[in-house]
């Protein structure tokens, strides 16, 4: 083996809250990545950690009321936890760095310099927009409408003295590393690298920050911390002693073998690290991978909407595996994929329980039905054998060009089709009629059985990687000693031996009734979500000002209610004939079907607005409006009808 070392790093997390499935679905792809590495007898370095300095720590911990470091130790230590979820995730990391461990925090102060004493680091003027409320520096394209993203509120023009890397001295030799080499995969996130960044100038970027002091203090100037994403970046070579003393395994695992990342984080990784490299002429990673999206049920995954897929949940019902399975065989690793339910228990149900999960329950019972669970040692040459045998042993070879391009759905089928294969050679020798005569069939019997039992075991190994846990117990029961299933053992027939004993044990993978299962999810889902839904929420106040003219111009009135009914054809509209207190009744429809029955407002005292111009609905006429707070319980619409002290006479001006 020519490549003898292997690091692969994952992003490093924010732990500014709950991690999802989405973030589980990169780390799951690098540890099978790197389970698969270690196979081959590679010595693996994989890096995980946590990215925990910046604006958005600070702010959500200055709202919980802690410090920002007592903020992110919770959340990376805590239950439930980064820790906590890649141990659920069987994610068997080597390394994990935090990015607010000294080590680290030093070497950044130190590259900083570097930089600067080179010269590719200057001090200039932060040109953007600022949001005084939330006192943050915003770019132009940040912007929501032009108004802060956070708030909505209006932003000023501002200026900030800042540090700046020269990143457009760089733009040329990285343009040339994305077009001219295999730097970055999949193919297509080059042609955005190129025309959506490069081409357009690539502008020196902006390399510190004063207006915040969650973050890597510039010790030459300290009321600058370091920009974030250059403190991220460098967790991959710091993490192996890179200007420190806490490790010292650069020499063995730089450059990185490749960088995992999911696609919005490509930019970073393809043009702002390889020019940061550069400039400290230092080696760069052999590749960057920019994985693809996980939306559920077609819409982004967002906290804010509730639709976060919680691996927790998940892998309780299905085991760890089957949810790492899923992940890395349903959807192509450079491309967005959408979860839903119904694909997830299609796959456990189609892949695992029918077609794994058959095999090798169907095998080992035959062994203990037929042969007490010990094959015999006379075997006879079984008809189609040698085309199993052939398939079974080639299989390694197809499954490695997959997995080295880190093609897991593809290496997955490949094995999948041995799968099958072998089921459909049970059927053609039907090894319960050879069992009908074992006197004359015995050899045979043993041979197809055998034959299976090698099958099971290769695919075992190979899948490995993806279900650590699932395949030790496949190599239990069907007698294959766990230590002996090397990479050079799956390309090998006959490493069982002649005598191998099974025992036929639990079922592995128990098929799903779909309807009823994906009933008891969805509902699981939703109230799951419903909770970690934000409780109350209300809209920003308005940014813009009424003067007290235009504000006094609003006829606000107290107003009795003498009927109120639905409306005709209307789920939405009720029609409330009301006291104004000027002797003549009064009619406005409201839309507040939703939330009030009729008769719960007879006789209340409402709020309305009088002067404004009537308007047709449902071909009746609404003469002003009824006053009613509003806001998000949640993520549900609440209404409530102001309704006023009834001492309040029909008619009192509300001011
Ligand atoms: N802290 C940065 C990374 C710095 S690396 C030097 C960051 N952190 S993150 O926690 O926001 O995201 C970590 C990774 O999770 C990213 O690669 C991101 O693409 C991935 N995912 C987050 N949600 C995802 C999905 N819904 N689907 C797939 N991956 C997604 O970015």
């Amino acid at each position: 083996m020519d490549n003898k070392h292997f690091y692969i790093t994952t992003p490093i997390y924010y732990p500014s809250g709950k991690l999802h499935i989405g973030h589980a679905y990169c780390s799951v792809a690098t540890d099978a990545m790197a389970r698969y590495k270690r196979l081959q007898g590679c010595d693996v370095m994989f890096l995980t950690g946590t990215d925990e300095h910046g604006q958005k720590i600070e702010d959500k911990a200055r709202e919980a009321g802690v410090s920002p470091q007592k903020f992110v130790d919770d959340i990376v230590t805590a239950p439930g936890g980064v820790l906590d979820l890649w141990k659920l995730m069987d994610v068997r990391y080597d390394r994990f760095i935090r990015t607010t461990d000294n080590y680290h925090v030093a070497s950044i102060q130190k590259i900083f310099r570097k930089m600067y004493d080179k010269g590719d680091i200057y001090k200039g003027t932060y040109k953007g927009k600022y949001c005084k409320p939330c006192e943050s520096f915003w770019t132009e394209s940040q912007l929501a409408d032009g108004k802060c993203p956070d708030c909505g509120r209006e932003v000023q023009d501002a200026e900030e003295e800042a540090y700046f890397f020269r990143l457009s001295k760089y733009a040329g030799r990285v343009q040339d590393l994305l077009e001219n080499t295999d730097f970055l995969e999949p193919r297509s996130r080059v042609h955005e690298m190129v025309n959506n960044f490069i081409k357009p100038g690539l502008e020196d970027l902006c390399v510190s920050r004063t207006s915040f002091t969650w973050g890597v203090p510039i010790d030459f100037d300290p009321k600058h911390v370091a920009y974030v994403w250059m403190d991220a970046l460098f967790n991959y070579m710091t993490a192996l002693g890179y200007m420190n003393e806490e490790h010292h395994d650069l020499d063995k695992f730089w450059p990185a073998d490749v960088h995992f990342v999911g696609k919005e984080i490509v930019r970073f990784h393809a043009i702002v690290w390889p020019a940061f490299l550069m400039s400290l002429d230092l080696p760069l990673p052999k590749k960057v991978y920019g994985h693809g999206w996980l939306n559920f049920n077609g819409d982004k995954m967002s906290k804010s909407k509730g639709n976060v897929v919680d691996p927790y949940l998940l892998s309780g019902r299905y085991g760890v595996d089957a949810l790492r399975f899923f992940l890395l065989r349903t959807f192509p690793f450079g491309s967005d994929g959408n979860f839903t339910n119904e694909l997830l228990i299609q796959t456990i149900n189609t892949d695992l329980a029918n077609d794994l999960g058959n095999l090798v329950s169907r095998t080992t019972a035959m062994v203990e039905k037929y042969f007490g669970g010990t094959l015999p040692e006379a075997r006879q040459a079984s008809p189609a054998g040698d085309e199993i045998i052939s398939l079974v042993t080639s299989l390694r070879g197809r499954y490695e060009v997959q997995m080295e391009k880190y093609q897991f759905q593809n290496a997955l089928e490949e094995i999948f089709k041995v799968i099958q294969r072998a089921n459909k050679y049970i059927d053609e020798n039907a090894p319960w009629s050879l069992a009908k005569d074992m006197d004359a069939n015995g050899p045979r019997l043993a041979a197809v059985l055998y034959n299976l039992l090698e099958t099971v075991r290769v695919c075992t190994v190979l899948l490995t990687p993806f279900m650590p846990g699932s395949c030790e117990k496949i190599f239990a029961q069907t007698g294959a000693p766990a230590e002996g299933q090397t990479w050079d053992s799956a390309a090998n027939w006959g490493v069982l031996p002649a005598g191998v004993q099974v025992r036929k044990g639990e079922n592995l993978f128990p098929r799903i009734d779909v309807a009823k299962e994906l009933e008891e999810l969805d509902g699981l889902m939703k109230e799951a979500q419903k909770a970690a839904l934000p409780s109350v929420e209300t809209e920003p106040l308005a940014a813009e000002t009424v003067d007290f003219e235009t504000f006094s111009r609003s006829d606000l009135r107290a107003v009795k209610v003498k009927d109120c009914q639905p409306v005709k054809k209307s789920d939405k509209l009720l029609r409330f004939i009301l006291d104004d207190g000027t002797g003549t009744d009064r009619q406005i429809l409201s839309g507040i079907a939703k939330w009030y029955k009729p008769e719960e407002l007879a006789g209340k005292t409402l709020a309305a607005i009088v002067n404004l111009p009537p308007r047709k609905m449902m071909g009746l006429e609404s003469c002003g409006m009824l006053i009613s707070a509003v806001h998000t319980e949640q993520g549900e619409e609440k209404l409530n009808l102001l309704i006023l002290n009834d001492a309040i006479p029909a008619g009192a001006k509300l001011c």
